[in-house]
């Protein structure tokens, strides 16, 4: 290892910079005579002042697992500590406390209907010691820090989805927490308005150091904002790290389904089923689908095989998307060379670290376009 890697690693991770530490938990339901496993042997260690993504499809017991952080949910088994705290060996009241220190919003925002906003920000504090006024002044002060001043004597009726969100966040801060939990709090708004909340989520963890968990199905949203993220299918986390590594190097199938989602691979899969792309080719094309990660820029990697090889390029996708300060790029062509030869061009793709697939081979040989 060289001495300027050794200088820029971070010290290791002492207990104290850890806000969320999940120790084998399993979480099983009964259901008439069957046992469901929501959360299968799961760890998970969350640092302090970062924002970890979770994504999964429905079902696979991302909810479940963040309901056992302040154990909403108690695990069947497995050791659960928040802020240094071992959860289970809490007293009742010493638990509510706990609670009041993780915040939670959700997809459908839960606001009280009958209630202005204003009242629904202060709801969580109508059980503290304190008098109206101060009661008021920190449910004003929170309607300002999302943006939503001029909306507290209004009604969440009269609101938009996104303001509803904001709302339901500030009513989560009302008690001052260290951690905050976001339930596929974005689900239900459109992008624009998915980009303008995540931007406050992001804001509130730099401005109040909170600790966000943020569950999603999107991609997208785990990119925009999350420094690590875990995949979670089947009650277990499948795959996990720093977003930047999984972005470039997907291991697990899911995995590389949901990064491709989020640089709009899928619809380049279907455009080659749609557009017969194989069947048309010539003996001397090849199909590829090119991967390119920061080091190697598609237009040199393009420009070089067209100079040094003779190779003629046809892009009929590309794309690239920002991930963790890296550039991702995403490229289907089809590549022609005069003699049919691609021994060359797949050496030379190689060297210069682009990841390769070759759809002409994948078809010939199992008959459906498929990225592996
Ligand atoms: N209270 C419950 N009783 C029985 N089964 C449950 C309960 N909560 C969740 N499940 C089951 O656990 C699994 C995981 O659910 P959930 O954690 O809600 O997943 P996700 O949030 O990823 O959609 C599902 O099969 C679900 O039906
Ligand atoms: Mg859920």
């Amino acid at each position: 290892m060289s001495v300027i890697k050794q200088i820029k690693e971070e010290p290791a991770m002492g207990v104290a910079d850890i806000a969320i530490d999940l120790q084998d938990i399993n979480v099983t339901f009964k259901r008439k005579n069957e046992t469901v496993t929501a959360v299968d042997n799961v760890s998970l260690q969350v640092k302090k002042g970062s924002i970890y993504g979770i994504i999964g499809y429905s079902g696979a017991g991302k909810s479940t697992l963040v309901r056992v952080i302040n154990l909403l949910q108690r695990p069947t088994s497995g050791k659960v500590t928040v802020s240094g705290k071992d959860l289970q060996q809490l007293t009742d009241k010493k638990l509510r406390g706990v609670r009041q220190k993780v915040g939670m919003i959700f997809q459908h925002f839960n606001l009280l209907r009958s209630r202005t906003v204003l009242n629904n920000v202060e709801y969580p504090l109508l059980s503290r010691k304190i008098s109206r006024k101060q009661r008021q002044d920190k449910a004003l002060e929170l309607l300002k820090l999302v943006g939503l001043s001029e909306y507290a004597q209004s009604y969440p009726e009269e609101l938009s989805g996104g303001q509803k969100q904001r709302v339901a966040i500030a009513r989560a801060l009302a008690n001052d927490p260290d951690i905050l939990i976001s339930d596929e709090a974005t689900s239900a708004l459109d992008p624009q308005t998915t980009e303008s909340i995540l931007k406050l989520l992001k804001k509130l963890n730099d401005e109040l150091d909170l600790t966000i968990v943020l569950i999603t199905h999107e991609m997208q949203v785990i990119k925009s904002v999350c420094q690590e993220v875990a995949v979670m299918e089947n009650g277990q986390i499948i795959e996990r790290g720093p977003v930047g590594d999984l972005f470039t190097e997907p291991k697990q199938p899911l995995t590389k389904k949901f990064v491709e989602s989020a640089a709009n691979v899928t619809e380049m899969r279907q455009q080659i089923v749609e557009d017969k792309l194989v069947e048309k080719l010539q003996p001397n094309e090849r199909l590829l689908y090119l991967r390119f990660s920061s080091q190697s820029t598609s237009e040199s990697v393009i420009s070089e095989l067209a100079i040094q090889y003779d190779v003629k390029a046809n892009i009929i996708f590309a794309n690239v998307q920002k991930v963790a300060q890296l550039s991702l790029g995403y490229m289907l062509v089809i590549l022609s060379t005069a003699d049919g030869q691609f021994d060359q061009t797949f050496h030379y793709l190689e060297t210069a670290d682009v990841k390769v697939t070759d759809f002409s081979n994948d078809v010939r040989k199992k008959g459906a376009a498929y990225v592996s």
